[in-house]
């Protein structure tokens, strides 16, 4: 008989934005007429902008006709995105990428689920608290985590991030393999700053430490004081990949296209104590288990590169990034905490007296309509949050802060 992956059993209640999706079709089950505004999941709203979907519509017609069409592309990627991605997100910041070191995917959530796989079990992995619950659940699923006692999993190093530490953890004072660093940073919206992260960059050298950036959010950046990509510090090449998308860039939630860069020099040991370079295993890893993102999903993505893609896509992050402001200040303007939202479309906000972040969800819910994200379940350290996203509609965001301000806290 088959024997069940256990590690499995170990993963803490359902997905949470599963949970969440739940919830919401209960309350509106219940109440049919309510008119519930959606500031929960991190998905886009505005549609593709017209240079992408011009390429997409220029793709599909290659597609129908035999002259140019295409079967099975190449699995890392077609060298014209690879290029794109190149010569459109590195050169401009001073960094040299080879386009072998660029894998184009279907998801950064994919790619940061799937890359634990290069590494053994009993590697320790260190994540920030709260998280990104993907980067923890992945290492439950490989049996690298233990079990978790009281949602703590035994094996985990844990990376407390809060208003206390201005949200920019401390290095771990156990021994860890791999740590996962997400800036600018979903939950909590803040990022950290170019010194700091230099900081981590030498702290990995030091100790063999392999760093996975997830820099999805780049795009939302404003500040100087930080960084765009890992590889803007020097000696990240020997210790870091790097996770980008087009989603959250270029509103490919749904059509779906990423990229991870793993630079040869990046390298973890064999059992025997040699060093052995990721790139070719993550190479590897792909062709087996992966076929690419379809041809027209790539060309869109290619134009995402060319001027008018650039400045309109550049218009749709504006405009996620006034409704971030927007939110921001409405909730200051009636006294509460917020962090974020300046360099991400995050926003976070500290529960006001001592409601629980799922507290704070369910008001939201039930009195005003809005759906949120409990800090809590990003993690323990998100416990006395809720996380709010920009991502909505202008009219839709406003009319949140509106109701939002008629609440008595
Ligand atoms: C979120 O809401 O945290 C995002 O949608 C997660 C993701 O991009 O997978």
């Amino acid at each position: 008989m088959a024997q069940v992956n256990e590690n499995y059993l170990n993963l803490q209640g359902s997905y949470l934005f599963a949970t969440i999706a739940r919830k919401v079709t209960e309350y509106s089950a219940a109440h049919p007429e309510a008119d519930i505004i959606r500031l929960g999941i991190g998905d886009v709203t505005l549609p593709l902008v017209p240079a992408v979907t011009e390429a997409m519509h220029k793709a599909v017609d290659e597609m129908g006709n035999a002259d140019t069409f295409r079967g099975y592309g190449p699995e890392q990627g077609y060298d014209f995105l690879r290029q794109a991605i190149v010569d459109g997100d590195y050169k401009p910041l001073g960094i040299a990428i080879s386009i072998d070191e660029v894998f184009v995917s279907d998801g950064a959530k994919t790619d940061v689920g799937n890359i634990q796989e290069l590494f053994s079990e009993d590697n320790v992995i260190a994540i920030t608290d709260p998280v990104y619950p993907v980067y923890l659940d992945s290492n439950v699923m490989a049996g690298r985590t233990g079990k978790a006692v009281n949602g703590i999993f035994e094996k985990v190093v844990y990376l407390p991030t809060h208003a206390e530490n201005n949200f920019s953890p401390e290095f771990p004072t156990e021994h860890v393999d791999i740590v996962y660093l997400c800036s600018p940073n979903n939950p909590t919206g803040t990022v950290l700053s170019r010194a700091r992260l230099a900081e981590w960059v030498a702290f990995c050298k030091e100790n063999d430490i392999v760093l996975m950036f997830d820099s999805a959010y780049e795009a939302f950046i404003s500040d100087t004081d930080t960084v765009r990509s890992i590889y803007e510090i020097e000696g990240a090449r020997e210790v870091a990949i790097e996770f980008r998308s087009f989603s959250k860039t270029a509103g490919f939630t749904g059509t779906r296209c990423a990229y991870a860069v793993v630079p040869n020099e990046v390298t973890a040991k064999t059992k025997s104590g040699e060093r052995q370079s990721l790139n070719p295993l993550w190479n590897r890893r792909q062709c087996t288990k992966f076929n690419g993102v379809p041809y027209i999903i790539q060309r869109g993505a290619e134009a995402v590169y060319t001027p008018e893609g650039r400045k309109q896509t550049g218009e749709a992050i504006a405009y996620y990034k006034e409704n971030a402001r927007i939110i921001k200040e409405g909730l200051e303007s009636i006294g509460l905490t917020v962090y974020g939202g300046v360099n991400a479309p995050y926003i976070w906000l500290k529960t006001p007296g001592n409601m629980t972040s799922w507290e704070l969800f369910d008001l939201l819910l039930e009195q005003v309509q809005i759906v949120s994200t409990p800090g809590s379940g990003f993690g323990p350290c998100g416990e006395g949050y809720l996380r709010l996203t920009a991502f909505g509609s202008r009219e839709n965001t406003l009319r949140a802060i509106d109701r939002i301000k008629t609440l008595k806290f």
